[in-house]
């Protein structure tokens, strides 16, 4: 089998490439299975990534998040520690552009880190996955780690194109399995 490495890239190259207008109605599709899932009806505190480059935009999901009453939860990339930080916003003043180019949350609100036990729902980006939901991602185990302290019943529900989605990707034993993969043709459970 390819190296996790190897595929990281192969499919990086497409996502980076694909037309803008693709990306945004691929996106609609998928974000309007997630909001149909039982999963999505039945949490209160969802956590959700904030898209980056041509990753399967959540934006439009986040908005209307808020306005039925959800708590949303971004991701706040510590790397000195290598670790995610949750935090709660409110509306997306709460976000700030940083250096690389996606939004997160405003350093002032990370000093409250959201509680991992209590959410219920986590939208996981990735980059590539396999249809037994194997992820990977950037290939530093952010999502991992994050992953491992969740409680028992929060779901994890990667969203991603279906070109994303091969038939077998490396997993490690710290790779930690999606619960659900959402693409615009399928869903994997
Ligand atoms: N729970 C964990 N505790 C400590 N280290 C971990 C844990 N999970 C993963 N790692 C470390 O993180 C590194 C990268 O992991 P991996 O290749 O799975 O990244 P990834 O899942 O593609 O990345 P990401 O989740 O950031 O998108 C590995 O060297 C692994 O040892
Ligand atoms: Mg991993």
């Amino acid at each position: 089998m390819k190296t996790k490495a190897d595929i990281r890239k192969e499919i990086l190259d497409i996502r980076n490439n694909l037309d803008i207008n693709e990306a945004v109605s691929k996106s609609s599709i998928i974000i309007d299975k997630l909001k149909n899932t039982d999963e999505y009806k039945n949490s209160t505190n969802i956590m959700v990534y904030m898209d980056f480059k041509n990753e399967v935009n959540t934006k439009i999901f986040i908005h209307e998040a808020l306005s039925e009453g959800k708590i949303i939860i971004i991701p706040y990339t510590d790397m000195k520690n290598i670790e995610i930080i949750p935090v709660e916003i409110k509306d997306f003043s709460d976000l700030v552009m940083c250096k690389f180019g996606y939004l997160e949350p405003r350093k002032e609100k990370i000093d409250k880190p959201y509680d991992v036990k209590l959410i219920d729902l986590v939208v996981v980006p990735g980059v590539v996955f396999d249809k037994s939901k194997n992820r990977v991602g950037f290939g530093k185990g952010y999502y991992d780690r994050l992953l491992i302290n969740r409680k028992i019943s929060c779901k994890a529900i990667a969203l991603a194109y279906e070109f994303q989605v091969l038939e077998e990707v490396p997993a490690n034993e710290h790779d930690i399995k999606m619960d659900m993969i959402i693409t615009e043709e399928n869903i994997y459970k």
